[in-house]
C-alpha cells in the first residue's frame, strides 16, 4: 500500500530514492524547484535541454542519475507539454508517469512537486487533488493472479512524499491530495471487480463485496435476490438472470448526507458478470471481454465508496443490477414476452440486448424509492463503441438541465462524454406487434434505440444514461488508465455528487 504525504521543504534535500521535477515545453531555463535540482546537479538539465535531448513534451521523462550529488539516486525530468495548454487531466498524466517510471527503476520512496501549481496557473489544492489521483490511478495494477510477479515486475512503491517550499500552502494541498487519494481508490476498487474474471466475481460475490465495502465506509446495504425481485414485478430482470445457475443479484447501497426527507439522487450500473449473448449467443471471438459487462455496477460501487468517504451533504441511492445472461434450457427465448415492474410488456426479440431490460426494472426501483434525478451507467451497445471509439461515453438523456451538471462533472473529472440525440421519431424503432415495446430497434442508430428503451422507464424523472461499452476496458495503456477495466464512471459519479451538494 502506497502512502502519500504532503511535507515541508526544498525537494533537493529529499531523503528518498526518486526526485520528480518538471518543465514545459519551450522553456530553456528551467526556475522553482526544478532550476534547484538543476542547480545541484551542476546545470545538468540545463545542458539536457540546450542540447535537445529533452524538450518538454508532455509525459516525455528523462531519468538523471544522480551520483551522489543529492541524496536522491534519481532525478526524474517529466514534460508537462506546452504551458498554454495546461490542465488538471495533465497533471493526472504526468504524475502518472513519473511514479510509474521510478517504480520500474525500483524506487521505494519518490518525491515530487505539484505540477502546475506554480507557473501551471492552477490552483494549488484542485492541482494536488489532480495529482493524487493521476499518482494512485496511475499506479494501478491487477496482478493477484500471476504467480511470480516479483520476477517480472518492481515492487510497489511505499511512499509519495509531495515536497511544497511554501508553509502556508501545506494545508489546501494536504486536502487536495486525500481527496484525491479517496477518488482513486474508488477507482481502483471499480478496476478489480471489472477486472475478476466471470467465475470468481458471480453476482453473489458482486454483492459479498459491496457488503464488505459498506460495512467499513458506513453505507446502508440491501440486496433483492430473486424472490424479492419476483415479488416487486421485476419480470424484465429476471428474463435476463433465468439461463443462469448463478442467482442474480440487486445490490442496494444508500448513502444518507442530509435529512431522510430529502430526496436522493440515484446512480444504477448495469451488472452483468458475463454477457454469453444468452440464446441470442455471441461468437466465440473476442467474448472473453464480455467479463467487463459489470462495469456500470462496478463505477456505480466504486462512487458510493468515495461518496461516503467524502460525505456530500446530499442523499444517494446505488442500485448494481447483477446478474450473468447465460443460455440453457431454463433461459429466455427471441419471442418471449416478459412484464416489467411498472407494468409495461416487453417482447424480446434478442437475449443479447440484455442490459436494457436490467436497467430497466432498476430505474422502476430507483423511482419507487424516490429518486429525484438518475444516472445510469451501463456497457449497453457495441453501436456506441462505433460512433464514439474507445475516447468518449456516450449520454443521453430527458433532461437537459440535468446533462449540462452531468457533462460539467466529467469535465471537471476528466471523463469525456458526447451527446447524442434522443428524437421522439426514434420511439418507432422500437414498437413491437404483440407487446408494449420490443427491446431491439433495429441496426440504425443502435446506441440510441438501446438508450429509449430505457428512457420509457425512467418517464418524468430527469435521467441521463452514459453508454460506456467503449470506455470501461482499455486495449492499450495510457498514463494514468492501465490495459484492462478502466473505471470510468466513478470520477463523473463523484465529482456530480461533490458538486450538487455545492462541496467541490
Ligand atoms: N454487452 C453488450 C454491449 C457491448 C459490446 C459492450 C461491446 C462492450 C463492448 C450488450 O449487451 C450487447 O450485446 N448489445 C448488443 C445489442 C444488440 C443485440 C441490439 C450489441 O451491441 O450488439
Ligand atoms: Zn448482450
Ligand atoms: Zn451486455
Amino acid at each position: 500500500m502506497t502512502e502519500i504525504r504532503v511535507v515541508p521543504g526544498n525537494i533537493v534535500e529529499a531523503q528518498v530514492d526518486g526526485v520528480v521535477v518538471n518543465l514545459f515545453e519551450g522553456v530553456t531555463r528551467p526556475g522553482g524547484a526544478t532550476g534547484a535540482v538543476d542547480r545541484a546537479l551542476g546545470g545538468e538539465i540545463s545542458r539536457l535541454i540546450d542540447k535537445g535531448y529533452f524538450k518538454g513534451k508532455l509525459n516525455e521523462t528523462f531519468l538523471i542519475p544522480t551520483s551522489g550529488r543529492i541524496p536522491a539516486d534519481h532525478v526524474l525530468v517529466v514534460g508537462l507539454g506546452k504551458s498554454s495548454e495546461f490542465d488538471l487531466d495533465r497533471v493526472r498524466q504526468v504524475s502518472a508517469t513519473a511514479a510509474k517510471t521510478l517504480r520500474r527503476v525500483g524506487c521505494k520512496r519518490i518525491a515530487t512537486i505539484v505540477h502546475g501549481a506554480g507557473i501551471g496557473g492552477l490552483e494549488p489544492g484542485a492541482a494536488a487533488r489532480a495529482l493524487a489521483e493521476g499518482t494512485f490511478m496511475g499506479l494501478y495494477r491487477f496482478d493477484k493472479y500471476l504467480t511470480s510477479r516479483e520476477e517480472n515486475t518492481a515492487g510497489d512503491l511505499e511512499e509519495v512524499l509531495v515536497v511544497e517550499f511554501d508553509a502556508a500552502k501545506i494545508p489546501v494541498l494536504t486536502e487536495g491530495v486525500e481527496r484525491g487519494r479517496i477518488v482513486a481508490e474508488a477507482v481502483n476498487f471499480a478496476r478489480d471487480l471489472v477486472n475478476e474474471p466471470a467465475n470468481v466475481l458471480t453476482p453473489t460475490e458482486m454483492a459479498n463485496r459491496a457488503r464488505e465495502m459498506a460495512a467499513r465506509y458506513g453505507l446502508e446495504f440491501e440486496v433483492l435476490d430473486r424472490e424479492q425481485m419476483e415479488s416487486l414485478g421485476m419480470g424484465a430482470f429476471l428474463a435476463v438472470a433465468a439461463g443462469s445457475a448463478q442467482p442474480p443479484k440487486l445490490i442496494v447501497l444508500k448513502y444518507w448526507g442530509t435529512d431522510r426527507s430529502e430526496p436522493p439522487i440515484a446512480f444504477i450500473g448495469k451488472g452483468i458478470t458475463f454477457d454469453t449473448g444468452g440464446i441470442s449467443i455471441k461468437p466465440a471471438q473476442g467474448m472473453e471481454e464480455m467479463k467487463t459487462d459489470m462495469s456500470g455496477a462496478a463505477a456505480v460501487l466504486g462512487a458510493m465508496q468515495a461518496v461516503a468517504r467524502l460525505k456530500p451533504k446530499i442523499n444517494v441511492i446505488g442500485l448494481a443490477g447483477c446478474t450473468e445472461n447465460m443460455p440453457s434450457g431454463t433461459a429466455t427465448r427471441p419471442g418471449d414476452i416478459v412484464r416489467a415492474m411498472n407494468g409495461t410488456t416487453i417482447e424480446i426479440i434478442n437475449t443479447d440486448a440484455e442490459g436494457r431490460l436490467v436497467l430497466a426494472d432498476c430505474v422502476c426501483y430507483a423511482r419507487k424509492l424516490g429518486a429525484r434525478a438518475i444516472v445510469d451507467l451501463a456497457t449497453l451497445t457495441g453501436a456506441c463503441v462505433v460512433a464514439l471509439g474507445k475516447v468518449a461515453s456516450g449520454a443521453f438523456t430527458t433532461s437537459p438541465e440535468f446533462l449540462s451538471k452531468v457533462k460539467a462533472a466529467a469535465d471537471a473529472a476528466g471523463e469525456k462524454i458526447w451527446e447524442l440525440p434522443l428524437f421522439e421519431e426514434y420511439r418507432q424503432q422500437l414498437k413491437s406487434d404483440c407487446a408494449d415495446i420490443k427491446n431491439v430497434g433495429g441496426r440504425e442508430a443502435g446506441a440510441i434505440t438501446a438508450a429509449y428503451f430505457i428512457r420509457t422507464f425512467a418517464e418524468d424523472t430527469p435521467w441521463v444514461h452514459l453508454d460506456i461499452a467503449g470506455t470501461a476496458r482499455a486495449d492499450k495503456e495510457q498514463p494514468y488508465i492501465p490495459k484492462g477495466g478502466t473505471g470510468v464512471g466513478v470520477r463523473t459519479l463523484v465529482e456530480l455528487a461533490l458538486r450538487d451538494a455545492g462541496q467541490s
